[in-house]
């Protein structure tokens, strides 16, 4: 571990104090823009919070903002967005019906020489910080399924031994909080742009996603 990312003992970084106790995701969304619950919002230009109905009865979960989405505030809305889009289109759901958010509400990045900003992962300090945020979501929506795009996002709803290779497609019951809800995991759009086989890679995503699709389906309204 480097120096920055050690702290004293005692050091905890966690959004609860910075969570509303009441209201809605309006309510929410203001008391997020806040947040200062860990190192990240330094840095940022403003909070992400999630976008969408709390009537919505799909939930996707990405890692973190990217640097359109931390321009814009709003969720998925670079690349990765468009990506995601016409992948949810091909599998038959329709995103003006979900409701889309990120495991962590701040961009985390590094600087190449001033210019570009570059894409850090979150590490589990930061993700454990932002939980309360998604949780209260999930509390907030209460969805049937809920698509983890993603490690960050699979760990942040089933927990740090969760492996996206291993449990992709799969309906995983959602621990805790929503315990009518099911998990489906999938790459993260960011990774099927990376990918040396895209088109194998966003087969496999829209297969996920078709699960997903299954699974809500299913569900009793
Ligand atoms: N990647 C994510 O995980 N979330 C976004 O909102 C954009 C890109
Ligand atoms: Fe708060 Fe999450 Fe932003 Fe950290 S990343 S400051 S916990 S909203």
């Amino acid at each position: 571990m480097s120096r920055t990312d050690t702290e004293g003992p005692g050091q905890q970084y966690d959004a609860t104090p910075y969570l509303p106790g009441r209201g809605g995701i309006p309510a929410h969304r203001r008391a997020a823009a806040k947040c200062q619950g860990c190192p990240l919002f330094e840095n940022a230009t403003q909070t992400v919070f999630g976008a969408g109905t709390a009537a919505a009865r799909i939930m996707l979960v990405g890692e973190q903002p990217g640097d359109q989405e931390d321009r814009q505030g709003e969720p998925f809305v670079g690349p990765a967005g468009g990506l995601l889009r016409k992948a949810l289109r091909e599998a038959g759901i329709d995103v003006e019906e979900a409701y889309v958010t990120n495991a962590v509400k701040h961009f985390k990045f590094t600087e190449a020489r001033g210019k570009r900003r570059i894409h850090k992962s979150p590490d589990l300090r930061e993700m454990t910080a932002c939980r309360p945020w998604l949780a209260a979501e999930l509390r907030m929506v209460g969805p049937d399924v809920v698509v983890a795009l993603g490690a960050t996002a699979g760990k942040a709803l089933l927990g740090t031994s969760f492996r996206v290779s291993k449990e992709r497609g799969a309906l995983i019951p959602l621990p805790g909080e929503q315990p009518k809800a099911y998990v489906v995991a999938t790459l993260h759009p960011s990774a099927v742009l990376r990918s040396d086989d895209r088109e194998a890679a966003y087969t496999g995503l829209v297969s996920d996603l078709r699960a997903a699709a299954e699974a809500l389906h299913r569900a009793p309204r």
